[in-house]
């Protein structure tokens, strides 16, 4: 299997072998990083992390797992670069390709990340934009192979905002590897139709399924895999939180709905998330909100914190896994060498 000088901006372009593959590389690479053994593969190289918006997971997954393959990372912010603003993202891509091994993109358009991959000359990964957040995806699947010992035939329930990013990217990764998808969200917050039209030809391919459902009960009776996220997402205004409120109050993940999903069931959730008030968001919705939807009224948004804090949450399990994958993909597809 040979992924050298590929890009990743969505999943759509990668294959179940390819995407087994990377998996398979991740959990080599976790085993070596447990026992200690040294994995300098990439000495030498060096890449550009570019942010246009907030992370933790993402940028210290890339900078902990370039380190660990023996490369240097320099990490772009929000401000301080002239990227957008100075200068377009195509000459941004051919400045930076001169001068780097590989570049991460964390940013609003997902047709800035496409133009960054068309004119860098390296590879370029795409570590979330408003449509997908395919290294996330990758963590998933691996924490479901650990915890369920298959990815292949799991019921996975997506619960929440399922025409953002996550739910996009979580609905693709299903559908490419066999998992039986469903969206459990308001019609109004499901996944575009001709995406869900693309998934549904993919999951024929691979014996996975993909429905979409309003109903709460039964979209996730029998699951594996409850998984949920936040209900608005990095670069969406302030406005958009009392109408996705009305929307999502039904759809919180709480014990109920745990108990209602497989005995085995696990809860997954990309984070950050909001399960009280011990964030500035949370507490501030709370206050702002709590009068009008009980539900949010101690700051538990998308899943209550008797959940996250369960036995069934593997929320940490998949953030650790977010070094172990983004190393396979940089490992897998950086070039050993230059033209
Ligand atoms: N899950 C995730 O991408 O987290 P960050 O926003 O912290 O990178
Ligand atoms: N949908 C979320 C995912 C965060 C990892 C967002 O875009 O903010």
């Amino acid at each position: 299997m040979n992924l050298e000088g590929r890009s990743l901006v969505t999943l759509l372009d990668f294959t179940k072998q390819e995407i087994e593959h990377l998996l398979d590389l991740a959990a080599r690479l976790k085993k070596m990083k447990r026992e200690g053994k040294p994995h300098r593969y990439l000495e030498g190289k060096n890449v550009a992390l570019l942010f246009q918006k907030d992370s933790t997971r993402t940028r210290c997954a890339f900078e902990a797992g370039a380190y660990d393959l023996g490369m240097g990372a320099t990490y772009l912010g929000p401000s301080g670069s002239q990227m957008g603003k100075k200068e377009s993202i195509k000459d941004t891509a051919r400045v930076l390709g001169r001068m780097y091994d590989g570049i991460q993109f964390r940013g609003f358009a997902n047709s800035d990340c496409e133009l960054l991959a068309e004119y860098a000359g390296v590879p370029v990964w795409n570590g979330l934009t408003d449509r997908f957040h395919p290294t996330q995806v990758l963590a998933d699947l691996l924490t479901i192979k650990e915890h369920l010992g298959r990815i292949e035939d799991v019921k996975f329930a997506y619960v929440g905002d399922a025409r953002n990013n996550m739910g996009n990217s979580l609905m693709i990764g299903c559908a490419i590897c066999g998992l039986h998808f469903r969206a459990v969200a308001p019609k109004e917050l499901w996944p575009e139709e001709s995406l869900v039209e693309k998934c549904k030809e993919l999951a024929e391919g691979s014996g996975g399924s993909i429905t979409m459902t309003e109903d709460r009960e039964e979209g996730t009776h029998g699951v594996d895999v409850v998984y949920t996220d936040v209900w608005v997402s990095l670069g969406e205004p302030k406005e958009v939180w009392r109408p996705r409120l009305a929307a999502l109050n039904d759809y919180q993940v709480d014990t109920e709905m745990m108990d209602n999903a497989g005995e085995n069931a696990i809860f997954m959730h990309c984070l950050p998330s909001f399960h009280g008030v011990d964030t500035e968001i949370g507490a501030e919705i709370a206050k702002t909100f709590g009068h009008e939807f009980p539900r949010v009224k101690n700051g538990e948004m998308e899943v209550t914190d008797e959940v996250i804090e369960s036995e069934k949450s593997k929320v940490f399990d998949e953030a650790e896994n977010r070094v172990h994958t983004i190393k396979a993909v940089m490992l897998a597809t950086m070039s050993k060498t230059r033209d």
